[in-house]
């Protein structure tokens, strides 16, 4: 019988606080490469929601071998005195049409039981529905106000907003306004893709209206990642400004480590290699001071 994934139910949208058990609202962001069943599941392990896409399976018979192994790694995490509530996982579907296994990935995320699909890359209109009809949240990432609004007419429970510098296949769109864009349309969860380097800048996503971040460019240099150490060692030597814009491996355009791989403007906040559970344990503490700061400021004479 096949283990049941640490899911996040319809219920979640009822929910005054979307995703109001994790330990930090946070997504360990889906990456090509990157996103192993260790990083994945040491994410879910530490209250945060743990994505990956499901093309780094070789196949939709080793997504089902991700899956089983994500949730044995999450159960045996979570049975560890003072473990948190383990956060969920979510899949990133590429809808481009490049995806040949798109319609076989999808029914073994419903068939498991994913309870959140991110899609990315392409049109999400199409997968909507049937993603609904399985009883998943359909998360759709969009770069541009045109696609936010085609998203969310189209029925997606929440959009991930890339902004400028997000790793990876990237928008141009600063978040601030793009923040304030979007949510004069839509009051579902926000996400924020794009500088989120520390849980400072995570409080300060929340203050403008999104309801979790993103974190993609400090999970590659984890003892988790899929990245090679030379890849890894990169992200914690670069700057911000060693960022550069290019073609990415799907012709859309990219924020880039020149000779390493994808990465975005948040190497700025990578200072070592270190370990998932330490990544999401600072951010959390970062995120808590800031916004008890934030709080003590605003109750000040
Ligand atoms: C190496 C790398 C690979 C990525 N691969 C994917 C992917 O397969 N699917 C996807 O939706 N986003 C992908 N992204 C984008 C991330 O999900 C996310 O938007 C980005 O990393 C934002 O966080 P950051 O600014 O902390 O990097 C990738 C990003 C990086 C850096």
């Amino acid at each position: 019988m096949s283990a049941r994934i640490p899911a996040v139910g319809a219920a979640a949208l009822t929910d005054r606080r979307p995703f109001g058990q994790l330990t930090v609202p946070l997504i360990a962001a889906p990456m090509t490469m990157v996103s192993t069943p260790a990083l994945v599941s040491a994410a879910c392990a530490a209250g945060i929601v743990g994505a990956f896409p499901t093309s780094n399976c070789g196949s939709t018979a080793e997504l089902d071998e991700w899956l089983d192994e994500v949730a044995a790694l999450v159960q045996t995490a979570s049975r560890q005195p003072h473990a948190p509530v383990p956060g969920p996982v979510a899949a990133n579907l590429i809808v481009h049409r490049v995806n040949q296994r798109l319609d076989d990935d999808l029914a073994t995320i419903v068939r498991r039981g994913v309870g959140i699909v991110i899609t990315s890359v392409g049109n999400p209109v199409p997968v909507i529905d049937p993603l609904h009809r399985g009883g998943c949240l359909v998360f759709a990432d969009v770069a541009s106000l045109a696609h936010a609004e085609k998203a969310a007419a189209a029925g997606a429970d929440g959009l991930v907003l890339l902004a400028a510098g997000a790793g990876g296949n990237t928008g141009w769109a600063n978040p601030f306004a793009f923040a304030r864009a979007v949510r004069a349309f839509f009051s579902g969860p926000l996400v924020l893709a794009g500088g989120v380097s520390d849980g400072i800048a995570l409080w300060a996503a929340t203050v403008l209206g999104f309801d979790l971040g993103y974190m993609g460019t400090k999970f590659i240099a984890t003892a988790e990642s899929g990245a090679s150490p030379a890849w890894r060692q990169a992200v914690v030597d670069a700057r911000l400004d060693d960022i550069t814009l290019g073609p990415g491996p799907t012709g859309v355009t990219a924020s880039l480590l020149p000779g390493r791989g994808s990465a975005g403007h948040t190497v700025s906040g990578v200072h070592a290699i270190t370990t998932v559970a330490e990544v999401v344990r600072t951010t959390q503490s970062e995120w808590q001071a800031a916004r008890s700061h934030t709080r003590a400021t605003l109750t000040e004479p």
